[in-house]
């Protein structure tokens, strides 16, 4: 090519990949999450037309790291009707557990969500009634916390149980109980299974690996799905048997992970003026995102289920997300 068609072809490839991060595949995981959130609105619109409340429920939302956990939820969230809403009312909230999450990090981080600052430190009770306040004043009744797995942080176990107090005294305001969804790493299933008054309230969804023997077919269908997509045809090698396995192995089992290594591969390839997505801009792609230029490239070397694909190399930071809905 060219030098200034080089150009092009790389600027028509960011383009594209932005576009397919924005694509959202429907899972099981998501599927079951929309109908418990669907469940926590029903419930919640019915007991305000009736004038009645209930104490507030929960969704806990337990997968790896890269499993597509807030993506899922972000989603969601920001497809809930709030159509209705009235000047100032935000109907949810979404804020990432702040580390160390002490009771006061806590507390402080909801009122920030809620538009409202401390200015002073006070005491975690009047700071617990601050949040009461303003959640029922912003009509607020749901929140969502992401990495809930801090929760149970850095903090002593006197801090732990004063933060796992506060989010069931969260569930039973008098007059506006507020839902809480949580989502994070399989620790935090732990830490809130350790409460059986807390575990009562809530549902729990597990966002699971995808793996070789349940998953081949899935994930065979995403990278078509995605060539498509991007106008790219397969070349033959992807058709190999041990392709899809390698990818997977590659996504460390995580659903988002496999998807950033299909969009990432597809980006190298228009960016390179391929017709064709093949095994070598994935073996490219993963080179370029772990800097793993030696022999240890699961694309590549053929006992590829040996080879360590580490924890979070592949892992993009998280994106900067909506706090809370309008
Ligand atoms: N359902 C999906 N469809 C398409 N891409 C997804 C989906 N879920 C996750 N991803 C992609 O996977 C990556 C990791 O997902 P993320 O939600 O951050 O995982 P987690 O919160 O569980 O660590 C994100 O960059 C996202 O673009
Ligand atoms: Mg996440």
């Amino acid at each position: 090519m060219m030098k200034n068609e080089e150009g092009t072809a790389a600027r028509q490839a960011a383009q594209m990949a932005v576009s397919l991060r924005r694509h959202f595949l429907a899972h099981p995981g998501y599927d079951t999450v929309q109908r418990l959130f669907r469940k926590l609105m029903d419930k919640r619109q019915a007991e305000l037309e009736l004038g009645l409340t209930s104490e507030g429920r929960g969704i806990a939302v337990i997968g790896e790291s890269g499993s597509g956990k807030t993506t899922a939820i972000q989603r969601i969230l920001r497809r809930l009707d709030a159509a209705d809403a009235g000047a100032g009312e935000l109907r949810w909230i979404s804020i990432r557990v702040p580390t160390p999450a002490t009771q006061k990090d806590l507390a402080r981080a909801i009122l920030h969500a809620l538009d409202f600052q401390i200015l002073r430190d006070t005491t975690a009770s009047r700071m617990w009634d601050l949040v009461s306040f303003h959640l029922h004043l912003r009509k607020c009744w749901l929140i969502h916390l992401d990495e809930g797995q801090e929760l149970g942080g850095r903090g002593s176990e006197v801090e732990k149980a004063a933060v796992i107090n506060a989010l069931k005294s969260l569930m039973q305001i008098r007059d506006w109980p507020t839902n809480l969804v949580i989502s994070g790493t399989p620790e935090l299933h732990d830490l809130l299974m350790q409460d059986p008054q807390l575990s009562r309230r809530l549902f729990v969804v597990h966002f699971l690996p995808v793996t070789e023997l349940d998953s081949r077919d899935e994930i065979a269908l995403t990278v078509t799905r995605y060539a498509e997509l991007a106008g790219l045809s397969q070349a033959p090698d992807l058709a190999d048997v041990e392709f899809v396995p390698r990818l997977i192995h590659a996504g460390r089992e995580q659903f988002g992970i496999v998807v950033e290594l299909i969009i990432g591969a597809i980006t190298r390839a228009l960016a390179a003026g391929e017709a064709a997505l093949s095994v070598k801009d994935f073996a490219h792609f993963y080179a370029e995102r772990t800097g793993d230029v030696s022999g240890r490239n699961p694309f590549i070397v053929p006992d590829f289920r040996n080879v360590q694909t580490g924890r979070s190399a592949l892992v993009a930071e998280p994106q900067v997300r909506r706090k809370r809905g309008r």
